[in-house]
C-alpha cells in the first residue's frame, strides 16, 4: 500500500492512477457531472492524493493549493465501494496534510462537505465553523450550494504519517 501525490504531469503511470481516480469520483460522486470531475482531476492547479494498493488506485483526495493564500480547496474525496470503512480514507487525509504542509506550505483545508459525508470529516478535523479569515478565502473558492462549507487547521508541527 502507497499513498502518492500527483498532478497531470503527462507521465503514463500517473495518467493511468488520475483516470482511475477520477472513475472513482464518478462513481461514487454521482450528483458531480462527470465533465466536471475529469476537468478539475486533468487541471494542472489540482493535485491528487492517491491510495495505491497492488498498483490500482483504491480512492483519492483532490485539492487545489492557493499557496499564496496558504489553504488548499478539497474539489473530491472518495474510496472505491468495496473498500470503505477500512480506514483507508483516515490514512488519505492525514497524508494530504502532510503533503499540503511540507510540500505546500499550506495552513488550513476548506471543502463544501456532501451532507452524507460531514461525519467522516468531523472525525478528520473539520468544523462547521470557519475561522480562516474572510479575506484569505473569499473570491477564490466558488460558492456550491450542494454543501456544507467545512474548514480543517493543519496542525503546523504534528506528524501525520509514520
Ligand atoms: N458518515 C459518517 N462517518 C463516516 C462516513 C460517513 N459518510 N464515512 C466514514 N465514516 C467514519 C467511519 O465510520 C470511521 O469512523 P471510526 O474512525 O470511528 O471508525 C471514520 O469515519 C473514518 O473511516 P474510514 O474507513 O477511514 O473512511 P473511508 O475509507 O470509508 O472513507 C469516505 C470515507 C471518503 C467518505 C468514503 O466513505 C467515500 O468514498 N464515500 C462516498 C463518497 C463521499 O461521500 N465522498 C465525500 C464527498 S464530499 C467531497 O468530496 C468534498
Amino acid at each position: 500500500l502507497k499513498f502518492v501525490c500527483y498532478s497531470n504531469d503527462g507521465i503514463d503511470q500517473h495518467m493511468v492512477w488520475l483516470i482511475g481516480l477520477k472513475n472513482i469520483f464518478g462513481r461514487q460522486l454521482p450528483n458531480m457531472p462527470k465533465e466536471y470531475i475529469v476537468r478539475l482531476v486533468m487541471d494542472r492547479s489540482h493535485k491528487s492524493v492517491m491510495v495505491i494498493r497492488r498498483n490500482q488506485v483504491v480512492g483519492g483526495i483532490t485539492y487545489r493549493p492557493y499557496v499564496g493564500q496558504r489553504f488548499g480547496e478539497i474539489a473530491f474525496c472518495a474510496i472505491t465501494a468495496d473498500e470503505q470503512v477500512k480506514g483507508y480514507g483516515t490514512r488519505l487525509m492525514n497524508h494530504l496534510k502532510q503533503h499540503a504542509r511540507d510540500v505546500d506550505g499550506l495552513t488550513h483545508f476548506l471543502t463544501y462537505a456532501d451532507n452524507n459525508a460531514v461525519g467522516y470529516f468531523i472525525k478528520q478535523g473539520f468544523t462547521k465553523e470557519i475561522h480562516l479569515e474572510r479575506d484569505r478565502w473569499q473570491g477564490y473558492i466558488k460558492d456550491y450550494d450542494g454543501g456544507i462549507l467545512m474548514e480543517c487547521k493543519i496542525d503546523p508541527k504534528l506528524p501525520y504519517t509514520d
